[in-house]
């Protein structure tokens, strides 16, 4: 973790609309914000199986970034599986997408309850280096919005390291605000 200072958002979710389900099953769903998606790019649901490629995901996505810990691989893998286990609040699988090229999982959004506030919590956003900003940030983030409306969520927190530049922009250009 960083010493620079982390802040807290968050988005107010009744006006997010529930899930389309017609484009939830088609190939790289929810993907209407991209302007190219990546060739047999699938956006599904997180499953507990995929803690290895998410662990290689967020090795590679924080390479170089705000929030770099120039941490190993093996590091990247116990992360996940603090998020999996719980020890950031419960995971919300059913919240949490991932975008999938063959074995590769390009792009995540993860989230968890976070049980201090009682409300959804975006614990992770990460997409690979060579994915970044084509759009599946933001394809993921607004997929997990639909859904946690969908569970009857009226709102969901973040907190990002001030100075995140990449990672405030796409969670203020989707509606979140900052906690004062
Ligand atoms: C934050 C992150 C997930 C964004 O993923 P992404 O797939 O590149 O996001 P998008 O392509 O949907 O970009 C959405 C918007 O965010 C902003 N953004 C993304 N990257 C940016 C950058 N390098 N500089 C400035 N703004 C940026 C832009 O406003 C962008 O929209 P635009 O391209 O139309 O201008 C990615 O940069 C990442 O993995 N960062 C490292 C991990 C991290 O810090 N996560 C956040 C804390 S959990």
């Amino acid at each position: 973790m960083t010493d620079t200072p982390r802040c807290e958002y968050r988005l107010d979710l009744t006006h997010v609309d529930a899930p389309d389900t017609a484009q939830s099953a088609s190939p790289a769903a929810g993907a209407r914000h991209l302007a190219n998606p990546p060739d047999g790019a699938v956006m599904r649901e997180v499953r507990a199986s995929d803690a290895s490629a998410l662990a290689e995901l967020m090795l590679d996505a924080y390479s170089g970034t705000t929030d770099d810990e120039n941490g190993t691989l093996d590091d990247a893998a116990a992360e996940v599986h603090r998020f999996l286990d719980g020890e950031y609040g419960d995971p919300m699988l059913g919240s949490s997408f991932v975008c999938e090229s063959g074995e590769r999982i390009l792009s995540a959004v993860l989230t968890s309850h976070w049980c201090e506030r009682d409300t959804p919590f975006i614990c992770f956003a990460m997409t690979s280096t060579a994915s970044k900003r084509i759009g599946l940030g933001t394809a993921l983030l607004s997929r997990a919005l639909s859904a946690l409306r969908a569970t009857g969520a009226s709102e969901v927190r973040a907190v990002i390291t001030r100075g995140n530049t990449p990672s405030e922009q796409l969670f203020m250009r989707t509606g979140f605000e900052e906690v004062k």
